[in-house]
């Protein structure tokens, strides 16, 4: 079953640790094994609190795959950065599924870039250089909470309703606003807003000077 471990994309929806828990209930039940996505550690609630659904079910279970890209939270995303980890239930089923990783890797790339993972080593290798890095980190993961706030607060005003408020309590980068196609391209065309045709928005590319501005133009295209 494949998951993502926080700041879902395009939702922005993640699962709080009672859902993991329940989650984790039915993969035990249905002998499931999880695939986890994590590609925007840092991004939702903390580094820490973003892997915690993550560890319950590594933890609870006797095989996970996790798939974890530093692209998003070392801005490396044109290095090809991040790694595969595949926990086995005991050494022999380790080593044969390190085989089977081998081989698919030798057949789809053979050998991996090796820049992005340098980099990554460097800064994790000296302190002052990781807590630089977490401090960032956090910078931009606040960042983007508060102008989801923002944004809210701007919706609510000028659509009179709470039909926006998801936003706020929503993580991540991502969050699909949940209006038409017809209404994206009425932003686009009319007010210079860009989002993919699902109305999967950005919430990063947003600022302070125009979080309003965006508001009110979802606001005027929804004929508010
Ligand atoms: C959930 C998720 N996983 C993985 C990726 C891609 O990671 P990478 O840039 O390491 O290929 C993305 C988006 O870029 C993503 O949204």
């Amino acid at each position: 079953m494949l998951l993502h471990a926080c700041c879902h994309n395009p939702t922005g929806a993640d699962l709080n640790l009672e859902q993991w828990r329940t989650l984790l209930e039915l993969l035990r039940r249905r002998r499931l094994v999880p695939f986890l996505d994590l590609a925007y550690q840092g991004f939702g609630a903390g580094l820490d609190a973003d892997a915690a659904g993550l560890r319950l079910i590594t933890e609870g279970l006797p095989e996970s795959l996790v798939a974890v890209s530093y692209s998003k939270n070392l801005g490396l995303y044109r290095e090809r950065l991040g790694a595969l980890i595949v926990m086995g239930e005991n050494d022999a089923a380790a080593q044969a599924l390190q085989s089977q990783v081998l081989r698919i890797a030798r057949g789809i790339y053979s050998m991996p870039p090796d820049h992005g993972a340098a980099i990554a080593a460097h800064i994790f290798a000296h302190p002052p250089l990781r807590a630089a890095w977490v401090i960032e980190l956090e910078g931009m993961r606040t960042r983007i909470e508060a102008m989801r706030g923002l944004l809210a607060g701007h919706l609510r005003r000028s659509t009179g309703g709470a039909e926006f408020d998801f936003l706020e309590d929503q993580r991540g980068m991502f969050s699909q606003l949940g209006v038409s196609s017809d209404a994206v391209a009425r932003l686009r065309e009319r007010h210079h807003i860009y989002m993919v045709g699902d109305s999967r928005m950005n919430l990063a590319g947003i600022m302070p000077h125009n979080v309003e501005y965006v508001a009110e133009s979802i606001a005027s295209v929804l004929g508010a």
